[in-house]
């Protein structure tokens, strides 16, 4: 068996870039990765670790910590039955107050922003009836959901408008084949996972960035039996935050540096905004630097940074005092082995980290900032958390939480290279009979092509998946979540820990990640989370078997 499987191991690695590239194409990318290196170094142009550009607000900034945080509403079944619980969603455009005595309107699941939450359970299948009341065409996507292709979201299996669409006509639309429905449609989750933090958002493909940025994300709590025997905080002390940036008009509409305002037939931002738009608001579950008043006892918050492009370097903070530690208990894919104690926790883009924060340290009336290291100016600031009074806490914090099976990397069958690289991708211009190209961001040196596949893993064997990249890259797989191995030729980092889908790759490092595909065939993505990469091409297709 190991025998066969040294043998069988290849290295796969279909890279055309370095042939291709000229040497002003040559000197650009190495001025790019330059650019992200000096920045997360020094500082330089003010924004710290980040392959973005900040868009500013034209509407005046609110004062912070004015607003309480807002827990988005659990959302209920419609009716259930011996093993599956059914919901319904309907995607609407809502006219909301983020900004104080400002309006704005957003793209929301139930009409919310951030969408009402799903607490469902592991093993009870979950199906959810999405209805498209909006103006544009969506595509769902649990994110680190274990989900059978066609309930996936793939960014071509798009859900049409209620009202009707007449699809542009260029060359780029013809070309978009996928499973489309009108109107509305079933996604079935079979939920055969572990307890995890997951949330959902539009997938639409080139059209993701704008679509999640004007509101479509909501979060999705898994429990199981495992978790639930934990004598972890729970109740109103299990806190999900979603963080994300957002830059507002002056009429308090969202600012966004869309090519296309109307979202309808050419996708990407304005050439300054391509490495990623960063917003100078912080919202959490949609509100401005809120406030959160808690009990001096143990609490658990579930960090989703959901920004479009923006990392973030938290710390917790009081007024005077050594920094709080977060103790981590899971990652991206459910608990961690063993609690892990932070005192800052880097989040990329899509990324998740559940956290025991322990409060009963603080006097009532202490006030601690969640604070932002890696912003500038008024985004070195998230939210506040407030201490009201002793309470009686009953958690603990066991030594050991999961057990998780280790992927073996000996047992890897193949070894995949995906390089991720600013590039040529098609310009998909409307009218144009033939692309003509643009600058974009590429994946072996291609733009996504939805019909066609880069790699067919087959299920149940291990591989080993290496990440090389340019700038910062959040890179995601669908389907299942991988271990990080090696992060350049080093251990990997203190963020890497447990089951991850979502690994935030650095300007010019190497990650690598041994995965092990189950259950599902057909096909998946495997793309960039810095959403605006990701509609600029930054995409690619696998197909298990
Ligand atoms: Cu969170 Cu393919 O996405
Ligand atoms: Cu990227």
């Amino acid at each position: 068996m190991s025998r066969s499987v040294a043998h069988t191991h290849r290295v796969v690695q279909r890279d055309t870039t370095r042939r291709r590239v000229s040497r002003r194409g040559f000197l650009g990318l190495l001025g790019g990765a330059g650019a992200g290196i000096a920045l997360a170094g020094c500082g330089l142009g003010g924004l710290v670790g980040q392959t973005a550009e900040l868009l500013p607000s034209r509407a005046p900034l609110p004062k912070p910590f004015q607003v309480p945080l807002p827990i988005p509403p659990v959302k209920r079944p419609v009716r259930t039955d011996g093993d599956t619980d059914y919901y319904e969603i309907v995607q609407r455009v809502g006219r909301v107050e983020i900004l104080p005595g400002l309006r704005t309107t957003i793209l929301g699941y139930d009409g919310i922003f951030p969408g009402p939450t799903l607490v469902t359970t592991s093993g009870r299948r979950v199906v959810v009836k999405h209805r498209n009341e909006l103006p544009v065409p969506v595509a769902v996507h649990l994110h680190g959901g274990h989900t059978p292709a066609d309930s996936d979201g793939f960014p071509t299996d798009l859900v049409l408008p209620v009202s009707g669409w007449d699809p542009p006509r260029n060359a780029h639309s013809a070309r978009m084949r996928g499973d489309v429905s009108r109107g509305e449609r079933e996604y079935v989750y079979p939920m055969n996972q572990r307890a995890a933090t997951l949330w959902y958002h539009d997938h639409r493909m080139d059209f993701t960035g704008p679509q999640v940025y004007r509101g479509l994300a909501g979060m999705h709590i898994v429990h199981d039996a495992e978790e639930r025997a934990l004598p972890l905080p729970d109740g109103d002390r299990d806190i999900p935050l979603m963080i994300c940036d957002r830059s507002f008009e002056a009429d308090g509409s969202f600012r966004y540096p869309a090519l296309d305002r109307t979202l309808r037939e050419v996708p990407g931002v304005i050439a300054d905004y391509m490495e990623g738009v960063v917003g100078d608001v912080i919202l959490v579950n949609g509100a401005p630097w809120p406030v959160c008043e808690v009990e001096a006892v143990r609490y658990r918050l579930r960090i989703l940074n959901a920004s479009n492009a923006r990392r973030y370097g938290l710390t917790l903070k009081p007024a005077d005092g050594p920094p709080a530690s977060f103790v981590q208990i899971g990652s991206d894919g459910g608990l961690l082995e063993r609690p892990i104690r932070h005192e800052r926790i880097d989040v990329a883009p899509a990324e998740r980290f559940d956290v025991i924060v322990d409060f009963s340290q603080y006097a009532p009336g202490t006030v601690l900032t969640l604070r932002n290291e890696l912003g500038k100016g008024a985004t070195t600031q998230v939210m506040r958390f407030v201490v009201t009074r002793r309470a009686k806490d009953d958690s603990t914090i066991p030594k050991r939480l999961s057990t998780i099976e280790r992927l073996d990397p000996e047992r890897a069958v193949v070894t995949r290279v995906w390089k991720f690289r600013r590039g040529t991708v098609p310009s998909r211009q409307a009218h144009s009979d033939g692309d003509t190209t643009r600058s974009g961001w590429t994946i072996n040196g291609k733009p996504f092509d939805p019909d066609s596949a880069h790699a067919s893993p087959r299920l149940g064997e291990i591989e080993i998946w290496r990440f090389v990249s340019d700038l910062h890259h959040p890179v995601h797989v669908h389907l299942d979540p991988f271990q990080v191995i090696k992060r350049g030729n080093r251990e990997p980092g203190p963020y890497d820990a447990g089951w991850k889908d979502t690994v935030d790759v650095r300007p010019a490092e190497h990650v690598d990640v041994v995965v092990r595909f189950s259950d599902y065939r057909g096909p998946f993505v495997m793309h960039c989370h810095n959403l605006e990469h990701e509609d600029m091409a930054m995409m690619a297709t696998f197909r298990t078997t």
